[in-house]
């Protein structure tokens, strides 16, 4: 197969990562016969200082043209002052919105090699496999913001139309799990909350087989540290999915671990860990590339369609998770170069076991 991926590898420790999930793909590639063709852009502080904007037109037009994006992080100190008039974040909010990908997949597996890495007791962590679906184009992310010198406000609006989408995604991705959907919400308080719910239970009607449960996200956050092995699919709004799955984070063992796909009605998708630019450690070729990686076996799974080589990917990380080397967030020694070449060795074992199964 032919693709056309558009790389932005962003700021802090995005590059670095980047490049290690393009050379995992290169692997797949030539593993599997295919011709992936990747086309770097800026996003972010790098932009901004390349041309004054967080998300120029010409990366914009290449991210709508591709057949996938793969992100690395926006953002760092540099351009964090609150009064700064332009924002990194700023471009990923826009790219997101531009390119309608509203759904946001996060999905959590804890692998018995870390388990002691994560702040819990080990046998709450068996069984552990999550998949978050968070609203990504939505509420207070996008809604109308103020500021006077003494007043600031952010409006956080939702349609129906909105969540309706969002939430049928999350029930047909449950149908092929556990089928089970926690919607999570604040409707004792919120009025977005409130709309959200009444809609989820309306769009769960559609989904006889699959059971539904509503959660208030404060006990949410309590009862994915208590019980993290009673949840499939968890649905939520933008601002409570980015919250949650930070903290779902640590249950793995690091940040630096998860990966993300957001989609929207067409094949196209824009990829990338759930970290930030991780400024704390950019530049020092000790950021965990396995969250990016991870991302990129996502691409091949949701914008391409090639299952088999995302499995095989994820099995390479699954091996490195288990034998190492691991880099410094969860408890190695290791550089990002050294635990990508250990997923490049790994991945020859498994693309090759795929590819005689293709043939
Ligand atoms: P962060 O995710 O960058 O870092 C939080 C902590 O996790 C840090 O200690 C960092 O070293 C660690 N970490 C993150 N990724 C890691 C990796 N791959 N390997 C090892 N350790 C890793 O969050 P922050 O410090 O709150 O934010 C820093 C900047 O990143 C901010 O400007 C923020 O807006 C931006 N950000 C961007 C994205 C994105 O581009 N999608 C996501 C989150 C935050
Ligand atoms: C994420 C990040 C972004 C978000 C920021 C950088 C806009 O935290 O992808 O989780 O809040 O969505
Ligand atoms: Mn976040």
């Amino acid at each position: 197969m032919r693709a056309h991926i558009v790389t932005l590898p962003g700021d802090g420790v995005g590059p670095e990562v980047t490049a290690a999930a393009v050379s995992v793909l290169d692997a797949v590639a030539a593993h599997f016969d295919h011709h992936f063709h990747f086309e770097e852009h800026q996003i972010g502080g790098c932009a901004i200082d390349a041309t004054g904007e967080p998300l120029p037109a010409a990366s914009l037009e290449a991210c709508k043209a591709a057949d996938a994006v793969l992100l690395g992080a926006v953002g760092g100190p540099k351009w964090s002052d609150p009064n700064a008039p332009v924002r990194p974040e700023q471009g990923l909010l826009a790219l997101r919105a531009a390119l309608g990908v509203y759904a946001n997949l996060r999905p959590l597996q804890v692998h018995e090699a870390l388990a002691e890495l994560s702040p819990l007791k080990n046998e709450k962590l068996k069984n552990v496999d999550v998949l978050f679906v968070r609203e990504l184009t939505g509420g207070a992310y996008f809604g109308a913001k103020t500021r006077t010198i003494d007043t600031a406000t952010d409006e956080c609006k939702y349609t129906v139309a909105e969540v309706e989408r969002v939430v049928r995604r999350a029930f047909q991705l449950a149908r092929e799990r556990r089928k089970h959907v926690t919607s999570v919400d604040k409707a004792n308080v919120l009025e977005t909350s409130r709309l959200w719910r009444s809609t989820v239970t309306r769009v769960a009607a559609e989904f006889p087989d699959v059971k539904l449960e509503h959660q208030l996200v404060d006990s949410m956050a309590m009862l994915l540290l208590t019980q993290p092995g009673r949840y499939d699919v968890v649905v939520t709004e933008n601002l409570f999915g980015d919250i949650l799955t930070d903290e779902a984070a640590a249950l793995a063992g690091s940040l630096g671990l998860l990966p993300s796909a957001s989609l929207g009605e067409g094949k196209g998708g824009l990829y990338e860990p759930i970290h930030g630019s991780a400024p704390d450690i950019a530049g020092q070729g000790v950021a965990n590339p396995l969250g990016a990686i991870l991302s990129a076996a996502m691409l091949l799974r949701h914008s391409l369609g090639l299952e088999q080589e995302a499995a095989a990917i994820e099995a390479a990380v699954a091996d490195v998770i288990e034998h190492g080397p691991h880099t410094r967030d969860i408890g190695g020694k290791a550089g990002t170069k050294e635990v990508l070449d250990a997923v490049l060795v790994a991945l020859d074992e498994h693309a090759c076991n795929a590819a005689a199964f293709l043939r």
